[in-house]
């Protein structure tokens, strides 16, 4: 943790940080930028050495932050963003994307956008050229074809597996069967969730200009009710920037981040004077504290879920934390390269 913090929640564990710099007039008043850095969650290590690499070429932050998640959106293998995302509980992949600009402070958002490959960049494009902020369902998906974008099938081979599986064991009481013996009965379990069905990609960057930019993308929660929308694309939630603060975006429980704004509560605080790592704990701490159904609690009365945080602020310091778990990361390129980083945490 940069000198300049004095970390005043002692009783809260906190990870590394990186990228650390030395502030001039405390955080809030700091002026001195540091830069380039892109920040993203975990499975954004290509992501920040791609927004690095257009950064460096003299890229804006906001169009190299979308080309590095354009790497996760496009790569079969992610079953959270994008193509090979796991589809809704009928079988149709439905993406969430929000971008943000730090310079001109405009945002540009899509939701439930069906067959679209990209829905970062068509996010941008609602940036780019509409008066409006968020685009969702069929008039995203018009809005896209609009502008050139085709419209594919996302859903995988590999994902549409995953889903006949939930499906058929989805309920004892249905006629959906999984593959099963003739002296079996009962068949069909619970399928059991996992952390891999609120997969999400966030990334955020600060250019060579000193210029802010986000953008959070995702396919998100696997097996949702068709039309729910996430915290990705809501600006304050799923991410947010002020070009004159830093920036701050999610992964994980995207109901849990829609009832806090945690985004721009992270924003807030740092200029408020917390360290990005501060601020990310604060957001995890705001989230506990208005988990109160017992169904969304364990034996100990903590959120059962998690939700990461991630945040740079304008000086070039990083940090990030999660509600769960020592072993979170988030991935950050800057001058010394590009490394994985250690969330601070929580609860254990
Ligand atoms: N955080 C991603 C989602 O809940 O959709």
């Amino acid at each position: 943790m940069s000198s300049s913090f004095v970390t005043r929640r002692t009783f809260l564990k906190t990870g590394s940080l990186a990228g650390a710099a030395v502030l001039t007039g405390g955080a809030a008043g700091a002026r001195r930028r540091q830069g380039p850095v892109v920040i993203a969650s975990a499975n954004g290590a290509g992501c920040v050495a791609e927004a690095m690499r257009h950064i460096q070429e003299g890229a804006d932050a906001l169009d190299a932050v979308v080309a590095g998640v354009n790497l996760v959106e496009e790569d079969p293998q992610d079953t959270s963003v994008g193509y090979g995302g796991l589809p809704n509980a009928e079988g149709v992949v439905q993406l969430d994307s929000a971008v943000m600009h730090g310079p001109t402070g405009r945002a540009g958002a899509v939701a439930a956008l069906e067959g679209i490959k990209y829905p970062s960049r068509v996010a941008h494009v609602v940036l780019q050229r509409t008066d409006h902020v968020l685009l969702v369902a069929k008039g995203a998906q018009a809005f896209a074809r609009m502008h050139g974008f085709p419209v594919e099938n996302l859903l995988t081979e590999r994902a549409r597996q995953i889903w006949v599986r939930w499906r058929e064991n989805l309920s004892t009481q249905d006629d959906y069967l999984p593959p099963h013996g003739p002296d079996d009965i009962d068949i069909g379990e619970a399928f059991k969730r996992t952390q891999e069905h609120w997969g999400t990609i966030h990334c955020s960057a600060i250019d060579l200009g000193g210029n802010i930019s986000s953008v959070t993308t995702t396919s998100g929660l696997a097996f949702k009710v068709p039309g729910r929308v996430g915290d990705s694309p809501i600006i304050g939630a799923g991410l947010y920037c002020d070009n004159e603060v830093g920036a701050a975006g999610s992964t994980g429980r995207g109901e849990a981040n829609l009832e806090s704004l945690a985004s721009f509560l992270i924003v807030e605080r740092m200029r408020a004077g917390d360290s990005p790592e501060e601020a990310c704990l604060a957001a995890c701490q705001r989230i506990a504290d208005q988990t109160r159904l017992r169904r969304l609690q364990n034996e100990r009365g903590e959120p059962a879920f998690n939700v990461s945080f991630y945040a740079l602020n304008q000086a070039g310091e990083v940090g990030g934390a999660r509600i769960r778990g020592a072993g979170g990361r988030m991935a950050v390129a800057d001058g010394d390269g590009a490394r994985m980083v250690e969330l601070a945490h929580l609860y254990d």
